[in-house]
Parts: C-alpha cells; sequence; structure tokens
C-alpha cells in the first residue's frame, strides 16, 4: 500500500504517530511560513501542514502544489493548536505535520474545481463527470445507491430468492416506449432489441419453475426524456409463482420498512396506504399523487351549473367537470400578478383554457374579478363546500375531466412547494392499485395497455375484456414515494386463450402475436403456474431517499435530456465498413 491511513481515518487517539496518506489537494494555502493543505480522499479530509521544520525545500515544494495533484505525505499526527481545531471535519482535531512529500500526478488548470461552493452548470459536469463525481455530494449519492441496493440483495436473499441475469440482446418487448435496436451483423437485415425491461424473461423463468426471481436489471427506453428518466436505467426487477397482489406489496412493504430504517433512520407503520386509481384521479387527480400533503381536490361541477358565470355554466352542462382546491391562508402570498403566472402555467402546460379564483376575504366574503358573476348564495355555497376561511385562497379548473386534473395536479404539487407544504426531508410511501386494463392515447382510436399487454384484469372484471374495455381494472399496483412512481407491478395472464384475447383487443392479431410473442403464448401451454411480479425503479427510489431533484444525480454516468453521453461523446459516427459489414445504410435527417 502506497499509504498507511485514508483522508478521514487519523483522530486525536493517533497523535504523536507517524502516518502516510495519500490524496487529492483540495485546497492548499500558503501563510508565509507555513503551507496549509487540505488532502482529500473519498474517505474525508485531513489538513496537511508544512511548517518551519519541514525545511525549506519541502516548504518550496509544498507552495508549488495546485488543486487536485494527486500527492503522498508521510508527516506526525499533532493536535491543532488551541482554537484551530475544525469541528465540521471528523479529522478536525488533528493535523499531519509533514516531514516528505511525493508528487505523484499533476493536474492541469481545471474547468472547474470539485471543492468549489457554487456547482458548475450541468453540461460542464457531464464532460468532465471525473471531476463531478469528485465532488463529496456525488460520492454520497453514490454511496447510497451502492447501500441500497445492498440492502436489496440482502432482503431478497433472506427470501429465497434467485438471480438470474437475462439477455441484453433479445426480442422487443413493449412497456410503451420505443425500442433501441441493435443490427444483428450475422443476420444482416435483422435487430435484436435492447430490453425496455426483462419482463418476458421473469415470466417464463416462473414456467421454468423458478418461482421467485429478483435482478438488478438494466432496461433501456428511447422515449422523451425528464428529470425523473433516463434513456437507460436500473430496476430492482422480481417476479414470484403462486401469490396474489397481496403477497407483493405486504414484500415490497417490508423492504421499504427496511430502507427507510437503515437509510433513514425512518419508522415506517405497515401496512403501507393503499388507494385506487380512480379514487387517485378524483381526489388528486394523478396516479401518482404526493401525499405529504392534503389540498385534495373538490367537485363543484353542481354548483357551478347553477352559476351565471358562462365559463362554469357551459362546463357544467356539457359535461366537462368544474373542479378546485383550496390553499390554506395562500391568499396574502398570492398577489394579481403571481395568479396571473399560474393561470400562464396551467395554460402552457395543460392545455387549460383558463383559471378561476377566489380569496375568502376578513369578513368572509369571496373576492374575485369573476364573483360579481355568481348569486351572494352560490358563493356562500362554494365557500362551505371547501370549508373555506379567511385568508384562503380557492383555484378553479372548468374543463374535460382529463384536463381538470392535468391542471389541479400541476397547480397541487406547484402550490405544495412553493407553500413548503411538507418538510424536506418528509417521506410519504403508499399504492395506488386498481390501474384500468386500458387506455386510448390521445389522437389515437386503439386501446393500449395501461401497464403492459401481459397484466391479469380482476377477476371479477374479466368478461367486460369483451364488452367494455374501458371499464376492466387490471390486478395492478404502483408503489409511489413522494408523488414519484417508484415501482410498478401486476399480476399476470397466465391462461394462453386469455391472453391472444388480450392481444386482440390491443390490435396484434392471431398472426403477429404469434411471430412477436409465440414463445410466450407457447409456454403459457406448457404448465404456466399463477404469476406476478414489480420492478422497482432504483434510480428513482435513490433519488427521492437522497432528496434529489435529477436522477442524473444518482447516475455515475447519466445521459443528457438528448440522451447523449457528453464525457464519451456517444452516440457517435461509426466506420464506413462497420455499417457494411452489418448491412446497415444510414440516411441523414436531409437526405430523406
Ligand atoms: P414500469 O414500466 O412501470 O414496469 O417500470 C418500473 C419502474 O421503473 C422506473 N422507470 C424509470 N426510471 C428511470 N427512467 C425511466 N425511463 C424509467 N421508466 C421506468 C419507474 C417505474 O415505476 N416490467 C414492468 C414491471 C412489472 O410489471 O413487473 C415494468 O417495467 O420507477
Ligand atoms: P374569460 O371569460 O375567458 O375572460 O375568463 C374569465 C376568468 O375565468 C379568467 O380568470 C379565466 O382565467 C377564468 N377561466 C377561463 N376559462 C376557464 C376554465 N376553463 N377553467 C377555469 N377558469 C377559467
Amino acid at each position: 500500500m502506497l499509504r498507511t491511513h485514508t483522508c478521514g481515518d487519523l483522530r486525536l487517539s493517533d497523535k504523536d504517530t507517524e502516518a502516510t496518506l495519500c490524496g487529492w489537494v483540495d485546497v492548499n494555502r500558503d501563510h508565509g511560513g507555513g503551507v496549509f493543505v487540505d488532502l482529500r480522499d473519498r474517505y474525508g479530509k485531513t489538513q496537511v501542514v508544512f511548517g518551519p521544520e519541514s525545511g525549506a525545500e519541502l516548504l518550496e515544494a509544498a507552495g508549488r502544489l495546485r488543486s487536485e495533484y494527486v500527492i503522498r505525505v508521510t508527516g506526525v499526527v499533532s493536535q491543532r493548536p488551541q482554537g484551530q481545531a475544525n469541528p465540521k471535519l471528523a479529522s478536525g482535531e488533528i493535523e499531519l505535520r509533514c516531514r516528505s512529500l511525493e508528487v505523484l500526478n499533476k493536474s492541469v488548470p481545471l474547468p472547474f474545481n470539485p471543492g468549489q461552493e457554487e456547482l458548475p452548470g450541468e453540461d460542464l459536469r457531464l464532460k468532465y463527470r471525473y471531476l463531478d463525481l469528485r465532488r463529496e455530494q456525488m460520492q454520497k449519492n453514490l454511496f447510497l445507491r451502492s447501500r441500497m441496493i445492498k440492502i436489496m440483495r440482502d432482503y431478497f436473499e433472506e427470501q429465497q430468492f434467485i438471480d438470474v441475469e437475462t439477455p441484453m440482446l433479445g426480442r422487443s418487448t413493449p412497456e410503451g416506449a420505443r425500442d433501441y435496436l441493435v443490427p444483428s451483423r450475422v443476420h444482416n437485415g435483422q435487430f435484436y432489441a435492447l430490453p425496455q425491461s426483462p419482463q418476458l424473461y421473469k415470466q417464463i423463468l416462473m414456467m421454468a419453475g423458478f418461482d421467485r426471481y429478483v435482478q438488478v436489471a438494466r432496461c433501456f427506453r428511447d422515449e422523451d426524456l425528464r428529470a425523473d428518466r433516463q434513456p437507460e436505467f436500473t430496476q430492482l426487477d422480481l417476479e414470484m409463482s403462486f401469490v396474489d397482489a397481496d403477497d407483493i406489496m405486504h414484500l415490497i412493504d417490508r423492504l421499504m420498512q427496511r430502507l427507510a430504517k437503515d437509510v433513514l433512520g425512518l419508522e415506517l407503520k405497515l401496512p403501507l396506504p393503499r388507494m385506487t386509481y380512480d379514487e387517485a384521479m378524483e381526489r388528486f387527480g394523478h396516479d401518482a399523487p404526493d401525499l405529504r400533503f392534503g389540498m385534495e381536490i373538490v367537485d363543484c361541477t353542481d354548483l357551478a351549473a347553477k352559476a351565471e358565470f358562462r365559463v362554469f355554466r357551459s362546463v357544467a352542462e356539457s359535461g366537462g367537470r368544474v373542479r378546485g382546491i383550496k390553499a390554506e391562508g395562500a391568499a396574502s402570498k398570492y398577489s394579481r400578478r403571481l395568479l396571473d403566472e399560474l393561470t400562464e402555467y396551467v395554460k402552457n402546460d395543460f392545455g387549460a383554457k383558463g383559471m378561476a379564483w377566489f380569496r375568502v376575504e376578513k369578513d368572509g366574503t369571496l373576492f374575485s374579478p369573476i364573483a360579481k358573476n355568481f348569486a351572494p348564495e352560490l358563493l356562500a355555497e362554494f365557500k362551505q363546500r371547501f370549508d373555506a376561511q379567511p385568508g384562503d385562497l380557492l383555484l378553479f379548473s372548468a374543463d374535460t375531466w382529463e384536463v381538470t386534473c392535468k391542471t389541479l395536479n400541476g397547480l397541487r404539487r406547484r402550490l405544495g412547494e412553493e407553500l413548503e407544504l411538507y418538510a424536506p426531508g418528509q417521506m410519504h410511501f403508499s399504492w395506488v392499485v386498481e390501474f384500468p386494463m386500458f387506455e386510448k392515447l390521445p389522437n389515437e382510436e386503439r386501446w393500449t395497455a395501461m401497464h403492459h399487454p401481459f397484466t391479469a384484469p380482476r377477476p371479477q372484471d374479466a368478461e367486460q375484456l369483451a364488452t367494455d374495455p374501458s371499464a376492466c381494472r387490471a390486478v395492478a399496483y404502483d408503489l409511489i414515494v413522494n408523488g414519484a412512481e417508484a415501482g410498478g407491478g401486476t399480476i399476470r395472464i397466465h391462461d394462453p386463450d386469455a391472453q391472444r384475447q388480450v392481444f386482440e383487443l390491443l390490435g396484434i392479431d392471431a398472426e403477429t402475436a404469434q411471430e412477436r410473442f409465440g414463445f410466450l403464448l407457447d409456454a403459457l401451454k406448457f404448465g404456466a403456474p399463477p404469476h406476478g411480479g414489480i420492478a422497482l425503479g432504483i434510480d428513482r427510489l435513490v433519488m427521492v431517499f437522497a432528496n434529489l431533484d435529477s436522477l442524473r444525480d444518482c447516475i455515475a454516468f447519466p445521459k443528457t435530456q438528448r440522451a447523449a453521453d457528453l464525457m464519451t461523446g456517444a452516440p457517435g459516427d461509426v466506420d464506413h465498413d462497420q455499417l457494411r459489414e452489418l448491412g446497415v445504410r444510414v440516411v441523414r435527417e436531409d437526405e430523406k
């Protein structure tokens, strides 16, 4: 070893012993007659002092050190002089008085300093990721990630799960995104798809009798990226035989309890609360509601129908919905200008046509520019519906059910944050269950699977598959943490005829089904056990546990919003010869 200790090891109890440390120069200060270096590695920081006793040569060499030089120093551990201890540092009571210095490597001037307080721009951080990863916060995030994965692996091993790796090069598994394709050299003109998830392989493993499968699985999805989505991400993926939805949820409940306890020191009460999809949409306008605070949606369509106010009445009469939320005590915090800003926000982001608002005045009356269009008795009914008190602010959306959901969810989340309705470290775990089996995508007539096509309907809804697919609810469960979908799973179809019926509903005809999923339909015929599972988004879980705003901060080498790796420059061009071998010709956008 080049060192005797790490930069996080030394304490007062090591006083007067000799130690050799290696690390990076975090900061060096030259105090005329003495050079002070904060030496850093992943374990911590130690102050290294070059004083007059180090001799002129060493002092001069120390003076030439620059940020991020990699050095090796040997010295004696000494107590810092009275009043010089640094309580913020674990090694803050001591310093290493240096006797020898070796520069192991230099650094050219840096695009940014890992020790600097101010965060550099993200593009710079991604381009020089190795410097960014030297930052203490990033190291903490990645250690947390590693620890959480270890806890998960231990937990499932205790429960007799077997870890099985599934292929990266395979057939497309539909999870609702575009595939990343890999051309085959051997089979020119044919492509593998990178897995959007190991969904079909894990189901096949149940048919193979493995009973309890788990994997920390890489998934690839070519979709529009956001702060909580990456084109390649990691799932804690599992599948079990002979179970029902309750079994899976209990299993994950206990895992969350352990993670919360071990990582955050929080006691989670089990079972985690559950709510149906319909209830979540009605009360919060979203299928992954942030339950760290209240501000539930209140329906006022019946009252709106009685109003003179044209917007409300016409929406109520034409089958739309008029719904609102109450921000307690927020009237004084939202000026006319801020309310206009909120109105623009819901128009731009959710296609709302407007946002009506009322302020409850000191005397209890409702104030709004549109108040004159409501009879006083009706205003009193609105007020009562919300149990609104002086100082409260009421915000309304009158539109289709979908738009009121999106608008009020957006407003609720924004106000929750702006009004600080939850504490920074607060955590809320819950389940949303019984999702619709199918949904119609905007501008499309056909049904798509809300989860994936292998999801089983609730037994009581199975007959409606043929008559009213929109009413069918799935045996599906999403794990929600602080308003983010941290995981999702379902009980699967294990009957080949039922699977064929669902394919048909999704517009996948028998021939296509056989061509794409023949192996599954076959396997279902050879004694397939009832089975189900779930996948947790590891990146998202780490993100909420670490209270981060971006998934990229808990992934070592993430991609940008445009799916690029700024450090390596991927994706990049490839040689003409490589393309020829693959039988692939590139047609650029402007040549189409
Ligand atoms: P689903 O598609 O819901 O289910 O994915 C499971 C979880 O993975 C996370 N996730 C993502 N995280 C980061 N970036 C992304 N692009 C991304 N997409 C999804 C989410 C999500 O809850 N095979 C099924 C699981 C099953 O049915 O067992 C599946 O993949 O946290
Ligand atoms: P207008 O009649 O369009 O001038 O709108 C009068 C007020 O009602 C404005 O404050 C609008 O923001 C609001 N408003 C308009 N359309 C809607 C709607 N669909 N839902 C809620 N408020 C609306």
